[in-house]
């Protein structure tokens, strides 16, 4: 496929804080394609990201995770691109998107509304216990606000508030 020049528009924050879901309706309304970097992940390397995580260790799965990034900037065409939420932690992914022509939008949710989505499934091996998945969100919020932008997601913010908000950003760069 053919690399695209558009700047990317690169979804990122914590477990279960929307970003698929706001990834394919902001997608939607700029009538483009995204993609979801787990989804890659498992596409490129035959295992989900839990699966990597558990059987091969964290280190294996940020490498593969970069990849599979740097895979979706170089040679996707996807123009959204909702990242796992532990991709930023990683700093070679930070250089990635640093280099590449992405505008990275924070989704800055309560930890308590991530985590009532993260508890309603088994597929986030770093977030099995509450306090665990609560120290994470704190460690890493000095990643997400490296951020272009932060989008604050108050309680029963709906995913098109959140998208129109992300599309207002979108055309005040101009792009
Ligand atoms: C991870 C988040 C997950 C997935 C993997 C690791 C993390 O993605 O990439 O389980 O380190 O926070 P979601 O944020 O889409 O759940």
């Amino acid at each position: 496929m053919k690399p695209r020049n558009l700047t990317r528009i690169v979804i990122t924050g914590f477990m279960g804080a929307g970003k698929s879901s706001v990834a394919r309706e902001l997608a939607r309304l700029l009538h483009d394609s995204f993609v979801d970097l787990d989804d890659e992940v498992t596409r490129a390397e035959g295992r989900t990201p839990r699966e990597l995580i558990d059987e091969e260790g964290e280190p294996y799965f940020r490498e593969a995770e970069t990849r599979a990034l740097r895979a979706a900037l170089e040679e996707g065409t996807a123009r959204v691109i909702a990242l796992g939420g532990g991709a930023v932690s990683c700093a070679a992914t930070r250089e990635l998107l640093a280099r590449r022509n992405c505008l990275t939008i924070w989704l800055d949710a309560p930890f308590e509304s991530c985590w009532q989505r993260i508890a309603e499934d088994d597929a986030r091996p770093f977030a099995r216990d509450r306090e665990t998945a609560r120290r994470l969100y704190e460690e890493r919020r000095k990643f997400y606000s490296l951020a272009d932008y932060r989008v604050e997601i108050g309680a029963g913010r709906s995913i098109e508030s959140v998208t129109s908000e992300i599309r207002e950003v979108v055309r005040s760069r101009n792009d």
